[in-house]
């Protein structure tokens, strides 16, 4: 694992513990890199009204936003599980990014203009699977589809 991925799994990690997740008790964490090195991070937020749940990189996403910093990310690192008896995300299997959080990566990508890197890691363990957006998103809908950009 090279140092920006470990340190973006280990981000995302510990925002796991964060997770607001008492209906689904999957605890999912985000880690942003920006472009200047520094990392945003963001967990999962659930909701009484299930449908209304955010997702772990949305919100790190939205955070980077507020920050004035959307078109700044490199890469995401992203990592879940089910949560344990103590709360926490469990388990090796990598998680990677809802067709709804692709969407969100994307703008992000189109705004910085770049193919933002995705780490998938899991909650515990070393197994990380790296993809460029457009392997996971191809042809995505975009600015340009707007005549924007
Ligand atoms: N979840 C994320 O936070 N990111 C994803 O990419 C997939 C799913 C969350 C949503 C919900 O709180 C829980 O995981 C179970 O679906």
């Amino acid at each position: 694992m090279n140092d920006d991925i470990a340190r973006l799994i280990d981000a995302a990690r510990h925002a796991a513990r964060h997770a607001h997740a008492p209906y689904s008790r999957f605890a999912v964490g985000a880690a942003l890199l920006l472009d200047d090195g520094a990392i945003v991070t963001g967990a999962n937020v659930e909701n009484a009204s299930y449908g209304l749940s955010l997702c772990a990189e949305t919100v790190a996403i939205a955070s980077a936003s507020a920050q004035g910093r959307i078109a700044d990310i490199v890469a995401i690192g992203v990592i879940g599980g089910a949560m344990d008896a103590a709360g926490l995300a469990s388990g090796t299997t990598p998680v990677s990014p809802c067709g709804r959080c692709r969407q969100v990566i994307n703008e992000a990508a189109q705004m910085g203009h770049r193919d933002i890197l995705v780490h998938c890691g899991a909650a515990t363990g070393d197994a990380v699977t790296t993809y460029r957006l457009s392997q996971l998103l191809p042809d995505a809908f975009g600015p340009a589809d707007l005549g924007i950009g």
